[in-house]
């Protein structure tokens, strides 16, 4: 099974700013679109609440201890639970944020990582720190800022080495 992160991060690991996202990168809103579509997305409480709503034609699994259910989505009370109830799943993509990432840093296996080029000085989540070392990447593009997308920003994606398993 393949359990990835899809994350957006600025250059100084940044993912996050008052329950936002510190960037308008409409691009990357469109790559989280299709990368994820008609596939399971994993998420934590604030997330989901700065989302706002479950996302259309994806299977949304929330993980909260302090919310029970939510119309359009599945609630799950701990990461344990939502994975033995995934373990069907060809790909649980997670999206964040922070605990969740940090809580599936062992297990991940694929990144799907946007490289924001800016650095957020007063961003308040964050990244886990990755020892990119340890991956390969795969695929790499990049897209330069416009009218609609402030920041250059380049997507990568990595696969976990075998040789460090
Ligand atoms: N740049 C990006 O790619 C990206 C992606 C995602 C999010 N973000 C940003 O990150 C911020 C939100 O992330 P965050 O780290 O503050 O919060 P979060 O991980 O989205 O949510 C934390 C909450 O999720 C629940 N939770 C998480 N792990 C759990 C576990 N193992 N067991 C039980 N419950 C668990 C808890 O909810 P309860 O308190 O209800 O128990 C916890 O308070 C926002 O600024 C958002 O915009 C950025």
């Amino acid at each position: 099974m393949v359990i990835s992160h899809l994350v957006a991060v600025s250059n100084n690991n940044v993912i996050g700013k008052d329950n936002d996202l510190p960037w308008k990168l409409k691009r990357d809103l469109q790559h989280f679109k299709n990368y994820t579509t008609g596939k399971t997305i994993v998420m934590g409480r604030k997330t989901y609440e700065s989302i706002g709503r479950p996302l259309p034609n994806r299977r949304n699994i929330i993980i909260s201890s302090t919310i029970r259910s939510i119309d359009g989505a599945e609630v799950f009370s701990s990461l344990e639970a939502a994975l033995e109830a995934l373990k069907h799943e060809d790909e649980i993509i997670i999206t964040g944020g922070s605990y969740l990432f940090n809580d599936t840093a062992d297990i991940v296996n694929k990144l799907v990582i946007t490289f924001v080029d800016t650095s957020i000085e007063d961003g308040d989540v964050f990244y886990s720190d990755i020892d990119y070392k340890k991956w390969n990447l795969v695929e790499e593009s990049f897209f330069q800022k416009d009218s609609e997308n402030e920041h250059d920003f380049s997507i990568k994606v990595y696969e976990k080495s075998t040789s460090s398993e």
